[in-house]
């Protein structure tokens, strides 16, 4: 990089940082967002009017309220109560506020249940790019010793998680980590990567799937939305089902499709020629 690009983009970087809007953004993201702009434009100008639209579309329509650290001693009083109705209460109330967790709210109670028919239960969970997803952990049915990793790229959703996964019992492994310039590195059995490869693939285009191949895990859960955040649905089920399914082929990998409401659901099987974990289903 040149000097001069170096100035733009520390420049940018501290700008973007400094507003009420980002101020909680994980740094890397907004480096790489105006790295990867500055050679496609003529004029400096234009690639930071590009890196602001891309930086939009990749976090602002997820900022929205964030009562987690709220509701933590709530939900610390529940679980020692072994209250599951009480902790169930509270984190369906709090999963109202991220649209990703919202929609697939009434289909919670079969939804990991579906899935891990496939997998087995997973000892190890790796959630990539998780929004407020592990709200969702006292459906899955995890073992109390289960290890539950997950990044995200807002500060605050990152610490209110982490509170989160203490006040269950669970170790807080939620990373501020931005998953395209850092990779996860952990090994586990499972990796959810839900709802999130268009926003991949619209930052890189071809990095969902390097991202699959990286991930140290057996089975991929991936998922795509089936409407838009404006409830448009555009076909996008067809779409999604035929340029995942594409992208796939060349991979020995074994897809399968798990039959959901409100959210296309993949397995993608990295190893489908190695035994299937013998796991037994909890209730
Ligand atoms: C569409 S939501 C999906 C949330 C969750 N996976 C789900 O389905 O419930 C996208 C989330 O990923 C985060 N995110 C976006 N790009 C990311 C990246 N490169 N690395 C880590 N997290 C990212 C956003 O902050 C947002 O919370």
């Amino acid at each position: 990089m040149t000097g001069d690009n170096e100035s733009i983009v520390a420049e940018f970087v501290a700008e973007i940082l400094s507003t009420r809007k980002y101020r909680l953004i994980c740094d890397d993201t907004v480096r790489d967002v105006i790295v990867e702009a500055l050679p496609k434009y003529k004029r400096s100008k234009d690639a930071v009017k590009a890196a602001r639209t891309k930086l939009h579309r990749i976090q602002a329509a997820y900022l929205g309220r964030n009562r987690l650290d709220s509701r933590l001693e709530d939900i610390r009083i529940a679980y020692r109560a072994d209250d599951r109705t009480a902790l169930k209460s509270i984190c369906l109330d709090l999963m109202t506020d991220h649209a990703s967790t919202r929609e697939r709210i009434p289909c919670l109670e079969h939804f990991y249940e579906r899935i891990f028919q496939i997998t087995g239960i997973p000892k190890r969970i790796l959630d990539v790019a998780s929004g407020v997803h592990p709200l969702a952990i006292p459906w899955m049915g995890l073992d109390c010793d289960a290890v539950y990793h997950a990044y995200e790229i807002a500060r605050d959703m990152v610490d209110g998680l982490n509170g989160f996964l203490e006040a269950i019992g669970m170790m807080p492994l939620v990373h501020f980590q931005d998953v395209i310039c850092v990779p996860p590195e952990q090994e586990g059995d499972l990796a959810f990567l839900m709802k999130m490869v268009p926003c991949l693939e619209r930052r890189q285009k071809g990095i969902a799937l390097q991202l699959i191949h990286s991930l140290r895990v057996r089975y991929v859960v991936v998922t795509f939305p089936v409407q838009s955040l404006s409830g448009r649905s555009k076909n996008m089920p067809e779409h999604y089902t035929k340029t995942f399914t594409e992208s796939l082929q060349g991979t020995q990998w074994k897809l399968a499709h798990v039959p959901m409401e409100g959210e296309l659901v993949f397995v993608v099987d990295k190893n489908p020629t190695s035994e299937k974990h013998q796991q037994n289903c909890h209730p």
